[in-house]
């Protein structure tokens, strides 16, 4: 029996792809194992989100290679978006490599797998989805739903347009076939996943579809109770999307809607396409129809030629908004991006810190505030396991999306009543309702 070994970094994308790639290993024959060195296919599935490889999975190559000298059969891949900026260079730089592969192009470390061949060989063209592909999901209850690949927005600090390449919308039939067939395999919630999700649709033919018809369609999958996705773009946040969260009874209660920044100025030199104004009329037309709407964002600080001024805009929209949580980034120049080669009004680093950790203080203090609105409310928690820090408790996830630790009975991959009693910036505490779980509600 062959064995396997995947690493992942980066974001939700590429966990999706590394649980295809497990899938498809054991299609093959393979099975996982637990260490590096009892593996005999090593795996590395990349991300791009600093410019250098980071220094933990140049640590893992050079396990790798250690692994390989004592056993040259062992079959070295790194594969996703580090990969696939560097393309053929992978190969100079890291001699041992065997094959490697841009995202998504799971199927091809297939056929290197199958093939005969002896020599090393770099794949990077998108040629399909690795949606028809079997996947190993890490929790039985919960899948990921790939509906499009790449992006075609032009945002001068992201790499993903050149890694992941243009937007490619998945078939409507598929994606919802998809869903099907998890739903008949136990999976009760989804997240439909890409770059831009919510300009779906729009390059498919005989017939555009719309991100919210898709929604729609997810929603009347039975068996599927909880339907999430990211991320979306502002641009694209259309009334007929935040309808459909106020309508459809599987579409959670939380939108992620990345500000990036709060100052008009700095978005228009990010190329985002809307200003602040804008942004916050989405927020505004967001809690109109969803009042309790969870809304979580990305936010970078210390993009080019961002003022006091500009960063003080910032922390006025976190204020504003008040999210229930954000991901914040310290500004970090991305080879071949157009924000890369900015020279002027550079944010000297200290300056990035002491910003970054004011923002930090804002968005946890409303994130603080926001979560009381949860505390004597009784809500749906789908069950995912013991609490991490108490293994007598149970932990799972509102439809907020917010963890909830709790007393309780629950199964995973069941959904129970729980009955807030405290909120943090982060966790929700309580216990499970017993009048639900007997009937009473
Ligand atoms: N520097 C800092 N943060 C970045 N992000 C993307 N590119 C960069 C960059 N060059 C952040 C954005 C994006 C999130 C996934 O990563 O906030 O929404
Ligand atoms: Fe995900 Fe972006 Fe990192 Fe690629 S570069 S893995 S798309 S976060």
């Amino acid at each position: 029996m062959k064995r396997y070994h995947v690493t992942t970094f980066g974001c939700q994308m590429n966990e999706h792809d590394s649980e295809r790639m497990k899938g498809m290993l054991e299609s093959l024959g393979y099975q996982a194992a637990a260490e590096q060195q009892e593996a005999d296919v090593i795996l590395f599935n990349t991300c791009s989100i600093r410019e250098t490889a980071d220094s933990r999975f140049v640590a893992h190559l050079g396990h790798a290679k250690r692994v390989k000298r004592e056993r040259p059969e062992t079959i070295i891949g790194v594969g996703g978006c580090w990969a696939q900026s560097l393309k053929d260079e992978v190969f100079a730089q890291f001699p041992f490599v065997d094959v490697a592969f841009g995202p998504g192009q799971v199927h091809k470390l297939a056929e290197f797998l199958t093939s005969d061949s002896l020599t090393a060989q770099g794949f990077f063209e998108f040629e399909g989805f690795a949606g028809d592909l079997p996947d190993k999901r890490t929790r039985d209850h919960q899948g990921w739903v790939q509906i499009s690949v790449g992006c075609n927005c032009n945002c001068s600090y992201c790499i993903v347009p050149q890694t992941r390449g243009r937007e490619a919308s998945r078939p409507f039939d598929g994606v919802v076939a998809e869903c099907e067939r998890l739903a008949s395999e136990g999976v009760r919630e989804v997240t439909l996943l890409g770059q831009n999700v919510n300009a779906y649709g729009r390059d498919l033919r005989p017939a555009k579809r719309t991100f919210a018809e898709l929604l729609h369609a997810v929603d009347a999958v039975d068996g599927i109770e909880r339907v999430r996705y990211t991320s979306p773009h502002p641009k694209d946040m259309k009334e007929d999307v935040i309808l459909a969260h106020a309508t459809l009874p599987s579409v959670c209660e939380h939108i992620h809607l990345p500000l990036q920044s709060g100052s008009s100025r700095i978005l228009k030199a990010m190329k985002r396409t809307y200003n602040q104004e804008r942004y916050l009329d989405r927020v505004a037309l967001i809690r109109e129809h969803v009042p309790d709407c969870a809304l979580t964002t990305d936010i970078i600080v210390g993009f080019p030629g961002e003022t006091e001024e500009d960063f003080q805009m910032t922390l006025d929209v976190c204020e504003q908004v008040g999210y229930d949580s954000a991901f914040t980034f310290v500004f970090s120049p991305r080879r071949g991006t157009e924000a890369a080669l900015i020279t002027e009004g550079l944010v000297p680093h200290p300056v990035k810190v002491e910003r970054m950790e004011r923002l930090v203080e804002v968005v946890q203090r409303r994130a603080h505030e926001r979560a009381q609105r949860f505390v004597g409310r009784t809500m749906e928690v789908l069950v995912e396991g013991t609490s991490r820090t108490d293994p007598s408790r149970l932990r799972g996830r509102s439809r907020h999306n917010k963890t909830v630790n709790f007393t309780g009975f629950g199964q995973p991959g069941e959904l129970v009543m729980v009955e807030i009693e405290r909120a943090t910036s982060q966790t929700l505490a309580g216990e499970e309702s017993l009048l639900a779980r007997a009937g009473v509600r």
